[in-house]
């Protein structure tokens, strides 16, 4: 029978890179006018329907700030290819650059919210802030989607997960477990 001796012990500060979330995605927000976008690992789908979103967005961020006082962004999911400008935009702050300039990213107004969709992503989901009681002590924002576009240039989008120490799965093989899916079919 296995024990924990013959277990190794996971250091509890590096559990993220065990449970990775969500893929990697842009936060964009518009603060005082001006768009800005920032690279976010932390976040994960908390319902179905109503959608509802949450993403931990740190108070040393410059969108930090722009969530925190509209009320509003858009979740830009990009693709595989972007991966390495997704990192740089993740290193740098709108406090300092115009990120939109700087790495060559067209804003494009949304519909419900002034934080710009991104025409390089796939998908773009325009989102208002629906519950900050977490952001205090976890820095959690629940978003609600409002909107959500998606590029019919990207059939078979390659999402990209950050294992949290600077490397990334890229999405692979689908596997269709459909018919398994008893309990669930209103979900297919
Ligand atoms: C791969 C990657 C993932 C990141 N995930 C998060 C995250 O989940 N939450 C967060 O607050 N910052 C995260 N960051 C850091 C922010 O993207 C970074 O602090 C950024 O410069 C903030 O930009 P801003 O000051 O313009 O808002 C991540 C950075 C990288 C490179």
């Amino acid at each position: 029978m296995t024990t924990v001796n013959d277990l190794r012990p996971h250091p509890l500060d590096q559990i993220h890179r065990l449970i990775e979330p969500g893929p990697v995605i842009l936060v964009t927000t518009r603060h005082r006018g001006i768009p800005n976008v920032m690279t976010n690992g932390f976040n994960m789908m908390v319902r179905h329907v109503p959608p509802l979103i949450a993403g931990t967005i740190g108070p040393w961020d410059h969108s930090y700030r722009a969530l925190t006082e509209t009320g509003e962004c858009v979740i830009s999911i990009p693709t595989a290819d972007l991966a390495a400008t997704v990192v740089d935009i993740g290193n740098c702050s709108g406090a300092d650059v115009d990120k939109f300039e700087r790495f060559g990213l067209t804003a494009v107004p949304g519909e419900k919210v002034r934080a710009p969709l991104v025409a390089e992503c796939f998908a773009n989901i325009e989102c208002k802030v629906a519950d900050s009681t977490l952001v205090a002590p976890y820095h959690l924002f629940l978003l609600e989607p409002v909107r959500a576009w998606t590029d019919p240039a990207h059939p078979e989008p390659q999402l990209f997960h950050h294992r949290g120490d600077g490397t990334f799965t890229l999405d692979g093989p689908t596997i269709d477990l459909k018919s398994r899916m008893a309990k669930w079919q209103y979900l297919l």
